[in-house]
């Protein structure tokens, strides 16, 4: 089954509690949580209070997506949010191999975090000790940006890897994720879809992930 990770970025940040009243209730698989630090992005979101407030509030997995430099300072922080999975780039990691292993210890799914301008070639060596690999259909640091379309022919190219390798790593997007993009997304084989702008603002969000949810596992 694919699954479908709603972005917190695109939320209403003056009715979190409302925004996770639907979120709950829908068909959800994960929640997406963007922390930016205004250096390897050009922008700064939220960080870990109001994470914690809103951990409080859902019993779905959160995947945290660090686009921050040196990510590996803040495993024990973000394991200590509950977190499900922690989501680091590659271009912020010296040590990639390191950072998966104690992102490991620290009980954790590691996903691995790819810039558009960066090669598929980029995670080769950890392709077997990721859990997951996510492939930015954007360039990091805002929501409702076009989607790039030529992801999709890099993100076809990753699958083959994997498959050749013979590996269970999933295959995650973030970025200008819609109805028709996840069309495109689904036909190349991806496993998680995060979306922001596209469900939250809706008028009736749960309703726009189970329409996301139904379309990608078709
Ligand atoms: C962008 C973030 C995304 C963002 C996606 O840097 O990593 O998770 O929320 O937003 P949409 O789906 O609007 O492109
Ligand atoms: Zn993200």
């Amino acid at each position: 089954m694919r699954r479908i990770a709603p972005s917190l970025l695109a939320a209403d940040f003056g009715n979190l509690q409302r925004e996770m009243e639907w979120f709950n209730a829908s068909q959800a698989d994960l929640l997406h949580l963007d922390v930016m630090d205004g250096v390897f992005v050009p922008n700064i979101s939220f960080g870990f209070p109001v994470i914690e407030h809103v951990a409080r509030l859902t019993d779905k997995p959160l995947d945290i997506h660090l686009m921050v430099v040196e990510p590996q300072r803040w495993i024990n922080p973000v394991r200590d949010l509950g977190a499900h999975i922690m989501n680091v780039h590659v271009e912020a990691c010296t040590h990639l191999h390191r950072t998966i292993q104690q992102i490991h210890e620290a009980g954790m799914l590691a996903a691995i975090s790819l810039n558009p301008s960066t090669p598929i070639s980029a995670v080769e060596e950890v392709l077997t000790d990721a859990d997951i690999i996510m492939v930015m259909t954007v360039n990091p640091g805002f929501g409702a940006q076009p989607f790039i379309h030529a992801s999709l022919n890099k993100i076809a190219r990753l699958k083959q890897r994997i498959r050749e390798l013979g590996t269970d790593t999933l295959v995650e997007v973030d970025g200008g994720v819609n109805r028709t993009t996840a069309a495109l997304l689904r036909d190349v084989d991806v496993d998680i879809f995060v979306t922001g702008s596209a469900v939250f603002g809706k008028p009736d969000p749960a309703q726009e992930v189970a329409a996301l949810k139904q379309l990608v596992n078709e």
